[in-house]
């Protein structure tokens, strides 16, 4: 099933047409938290390209770019690559994708992340999905995974949990400070961390609904309601 999520309008710099901004979710949470599990399952329910910015990093190694040493080695420490490879792999990713609908998780990590992607797309997040879960749960998963990933080591997964604490953490305290974070328990089962997450899409597409459509749908509801009152009243239900 998919389910519609509202994309947001601008007026083109000449103003006489309207150019659809692409919707932007940033998904974030600690290293093991569960946010490219969760995103498979918001992909599959509501349309939405999922990209790992982690992910879109790797894939840089393995291409064999100029890049890929200095970002090799920066992941094997847990660090944060400078965010101007890592905006230019996303805003390329979302360019060739041809969808209007992104989520962007593991991005942005620290306030410099933030910063180059509003400054270089002119995007802000519609929201911000934090996937909140205690580092033992996160350590057990990470250790779990068996993705064959270098930076799955105790020694790396301090690291990035330290990295974590004192560069992202603030990126989710800003979102919190302007109202667009939803906050998600993500120590639970994976059903129902998808079940919260669920609910947030769901209350999301309500409220960018085009007025009309809810109005109508519930002048349905009451017309039907009036016909069944109109009906017992006359005795022509009798015998149902
Ligand atoms: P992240 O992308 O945040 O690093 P992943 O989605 O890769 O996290 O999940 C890390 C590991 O934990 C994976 O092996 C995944 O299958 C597992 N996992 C994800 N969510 C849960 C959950 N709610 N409960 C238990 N294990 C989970
Ligand atoms: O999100 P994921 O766990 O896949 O990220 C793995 C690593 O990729 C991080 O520890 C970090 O070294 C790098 N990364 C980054 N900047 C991002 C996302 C990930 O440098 N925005
Ligand atoms: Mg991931």
């Amino acid at each position: 099933m998919e389910t519609d999520v509202g994309v947001s309008t601008s007026e083109e710099a000449n103003g006489s047409a309207a150019k659809k901004k692409p919707t932007v979710v940033f998904v974030l949470g600690g290293p093991g938290s569960g946010k490219g599990t969760q995103c498979a399952y918001i992909v599959e329910h509501f349309g939405f390209t999922h990209f790992s910015a982690g992910d879109l990093l790797r894939g840089e190694i393995d291409s064999g770019s100029e890049n890929g040493l200095m970002i090799k080695s920066m992941m094997n420490e847990g660090k944060i690559v400078p965010s101007e490879v890592t905006v230019k792999l996303l805003q390329k990713a979302m360019e060739e994708s041809g969808n209007e609908k992104f989520l962007i998780d593991g991005f942005p990590r620290n306030d410099e992340n933030r910063a180059a992607f509003a400054a270089v797309t002119g995007i802000e997040p519609a929201f911000v999905l934090f996937f909140d879960c205690p580092e033992e749960e996160m350590e057990r998963r990470i250790l779990n995974r068996n993705q064959g990933r270098d930076d799955d080591n105790i020694e790396t997964i301090r690291k990035r949990f330290k990295v974590f604490l004192q560069s992202s953490l603030p990126v989710v305290q800003y979102y919190e400070s302007i109202g667009k974070v939803h906050k998600i328990d993500a120590a639970r089962p994976v059903e129902e961390v998808f079940e919260s997450v669920k609910a947030v899409f769901t209350s999301i597409n309500e409220k960018v609904k085009p007025h009309g459509r809810v109005q109508q749908k519930s002048t349905l509801l009451k017309l039907q309601l009036k016909w069944k009152m109109s009906f017992l009243r006359n005795g022509v239900c009798k015998g149902y």
